[in-house]
């Protein structure tokens, strides 16, 4: 099996309770990327998963996982982060927390997200990725969070910057 479909399978199988065991982990990530940008106008949440952050952006969420789409509310597709449903330059922000360690092709997400958005916020575990291979796809500012990198980096320079 493809690892993209196993990944599916696995959010699929874990989607009810995910929310109790990751939910508290990923709201403090998020407050962490808060103090440190001001994410604002067309927002992509890629990898948006129960969709915590879709009601509070406003944002458009994708995920791979139907089951855990499910749980979630407001504009949202289920689709892969390798390939996506939108046209160039559709976003003003794609902001992805804890897909990027699961992807088999890093470097074509990042690459993907770049075609459809402006500035690019995203979360990696720091258990499974280094800090240089976060600067090596080309994200100009690495922050340290408690169990993870943040990697911001601007696409355009007309959008929203960094506070820091
Ligand atoms: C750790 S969860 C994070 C969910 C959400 N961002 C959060 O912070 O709560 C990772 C999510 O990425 C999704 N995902 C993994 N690989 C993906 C891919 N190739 N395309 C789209 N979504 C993917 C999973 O289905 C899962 O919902």
């Amino acid at each position: 099996m493809k690892l993209v479909q196993k990944t599916m399978k696995y959010y699929d199988a874990i989607s009810s309770s995910y929310n109790r065991l990751y939910g508290v982990e990923q709201g403090k990530k998020w407050g962490f990327v808060k103090e440190r940008v001001r994410v604002c106008g067309r927002v992509l949440d890629l990898g948006c998963g129960t969709g915590f952050l879709l009601r509070e952006l406003n944002a458009v969420g994708l995920d791979l996982s139907k089951a855990m789409l499910l749980r979630a509310s407001g504009k949202r597709f289920c689709g892969d982060a390798h390939s996506l449903p939108f046209k160039d330059n559709v976003f003003d922000w794609v902001v992805s927390l804890s897909l990027l360690q699961d992807v088999p092709d890093p470097e074509r997400v990042v690459r993907e997200a770049r075609r459809v958005g402006g500035n690019l916020v995203f979360s990696v575990l720091k258990k499974n990725w280094s800090k240089e291979r976060l600067a090596r796809l080309g994200f100009e500012k690495i922050w340290e969070e408690k169990k993870d990198w943040i990697g911001f980096t601007r696409a355009r320079p007309s959008s929203q910057s960094s506070k820091r």
